[in-house]
């Protein structure tokens, strides 16, 4: 679909624009305009369906295994407009749905987040070996950490949605990290966030999630250490 965005909307309304168009007329040229985009964003709905029943799946047979349930909880969400639009001026994109679809590997996201490092690996191994899951890229923030302190193990993939008369492979983008890293990085955004902040400031707070982001590291590996030496009984 080579639509460009801004003006889809002009043209199917400026379509009828000679025409004395009725309520019923309206409402439904209104539909038919939003059809292909609903189209659209429902592809990377049901990507998250798909990607989250897989983490339902693998927490239950792992907990069938004697083990407690390593996720703790997830968190999906299809990228807003308005982030999707930002990304696209950043890598100076053109505005349309081909240029969004293939340029831009995160409007599906996926948050699992577990108690345990090991548990990360775990279960990105077991969803990884799946047979209809294609990894596009895996980004293992928690062996390198970013420079800020940020950790988190990233995966980008295809996955395939079965519609009613095709097969669709849609991206997505699954983050796996455990509840220290999810504290630190909802805590850091708020700092990302804060243009308006003086220098000397946004150092001082900067350096500090830095202390906390190290030693949040060591509590994952402590507490990782702790639970693996109980499990040795
Ligand atoms: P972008 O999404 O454009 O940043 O693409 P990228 O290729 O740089 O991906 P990257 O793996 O760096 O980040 C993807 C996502 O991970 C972001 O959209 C955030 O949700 C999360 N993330 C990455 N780095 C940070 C960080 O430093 N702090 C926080 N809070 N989140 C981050
Ligand atoms: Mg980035």
């Amino acid at each position: 679909m080579k639509t460009s965005l801004s003006s889809y909307y002009k043209e199917k309304i400026q379509d009828h624009q000679h025409t004395e168009m009725s309520e019923p007329e309206f409402i439904a040229a209104m539909e038919d305009s939003m059809e292909p985009l609903r189209q659209f964003f429902s592809y990377y709905k049901c990507a998250i369906m798909e990607i989250e029943t897989k983490f339902r799946v693998l927490n239950e047979q792992f907990s069938l295994d004697g083990e407690s349930n390593p996720i703790e909880f997830i968190q999906s969400r299809v990228k807003s407009y308005g982030s999707i639009y930002r990304k696209v001026e950043s890598k100076g994109l053109p505005l349309t749905l081909d240029a969004i679809e293939e340029e831009i590997h995160d409007i599906a996201g996926i948050r699992v987040v577990c108690s345990f490092i090991q548990d990360i690996y775990r279960l990105a191994d077991c969803f990884l070996s799946q047979d209809d899951i294609f990894l596009i890229e895996r980004k293992d923030y928690i062996s390198s950490p970013k420079p800020n302190g940020y950790r988190s193990l990233h995966l980008i993939v295809a996955v395939p949605i079965f519609l009613e008369n095709e097969k669709r492979m849609v991206k997505a983008e699954v983050q796996l990290r455990t509840i220290a890293m999810d504290f630190w990085a909802s805590l850091e955004h708020k700092l990302r966030y804060k243009k308006d902040l003086p220098a000397e400031k946004l150092e001082l707070l900067a350096n500090g999630l830095k202390e906390c982001a190290d030693e949040s590291a060591r509590w994952d590996d402590r507490m990782q250490g702790i639970k693996n030496m109980l499990e040795e009984d």
